[in-house]
């Protein structure tokens, strides 16, 4: 959703911008790389993150990822997940737009379409049917897909975790992780208009370089364009 260009960024609209994927695809690192080149041009960036990214969705977060709520089943955890979600658009996403700032969030809708619905098996029609009631036409101006075979993403989340426990999804097996990865190609492939597939198995710089060039050619230079039209 493009905000109204008054603000943090005078005369440049701001953008909403989504990472997703698999375990240890990298989108946090990504994020962080990302703001520092919006930074380099001038545009502030908040980067934020689900489930979780403002107080209320932050306490959702730790219920969902401690596992108290995977016994419901995945409705109820969607259900969770799209209760944390509205407090985070209302309270942290549409207010930065707002001020004219750019967002890059760490996972956002598509990941209950591809872990509640396509892993969790849910009806997808009754997924999308929730998404819509907790967004309305809310959706990203750009969502960057990390692609990352199975074995090169549980690796690389089991040594970010180093000595520390995995979370209710990284305990979950490999059957998984395949229909994951799955889930989120067929995703992209349905909407190549909002979303870019990035190759996450190389290295985190031109895993960067990528995703900086998806996100120039279809924002920035059409922000520029915006500008100028003004
Ligand atoms: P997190 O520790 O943030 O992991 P990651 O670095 O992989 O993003 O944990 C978030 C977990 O929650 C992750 O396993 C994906 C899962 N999740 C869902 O199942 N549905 C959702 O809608 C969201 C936002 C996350």
């Amino acid at each position: 959703m493009t905000g109204p260009g008054r603000g943090a960024n005078p005369g440049r609209p701001a953008r909403f911008v989504t990472l997703e994927g698999g375990e240890g695809a990298g989108k946090s690192t990504l994020a962080l790389g990302l703001r520092r080149r919006l930074g380099e041009l001038g545009f502030e960036c908040l980067v934020t993150r689900e489930p979780g990214g403002s107080p209320k969705a932050e306490l959702i977060r730790e219920k969902l990822l401690s596992g108290q709520i995977a016994p419901f089943g995945p409705f109820a955890e969607a259900l969770m997940f799209q209760a944390a979600r509205i407090d985070h658009v209302e309270r942290a996403i549409k207010p930065a737009l707002a001020r004219g700032e750019w967002v890059i969030s760490d996972r956002f809708a598509d990941s209950t379409r591809a872990y509640q619905g396509a892993v969790g098996r849910l009806d997808p029609g009754l997924v999308l049917g929730l998404e819509r009631a907790a967004l309305g036409a809310f959706k990203p101006d750009l969502t960057l897909v990390l692609d990352v075979p199975v074995e090169v993403g549980l690796a690389r989340a089991a040594l970010r975790r180093g000595a520390g426990g995995a979370d209710r999804f990284e305990r979950e097996g490999r059957a998984f992780h395949t229909r994951l990865r799955e889930a989120y190609l067929r995703i992209a492939e349905a909407e190549p208009g909002r979303c870019v597939v990035i190759d996450a198995a190389l290295e985190p710089a031109a895993v960067e370089d990528m995703a900086w060039a998806a996100l120039e050619s279809r924002l920035l230079r059409t922000a520029e364009r915006a500008g100028l039209a003004r």
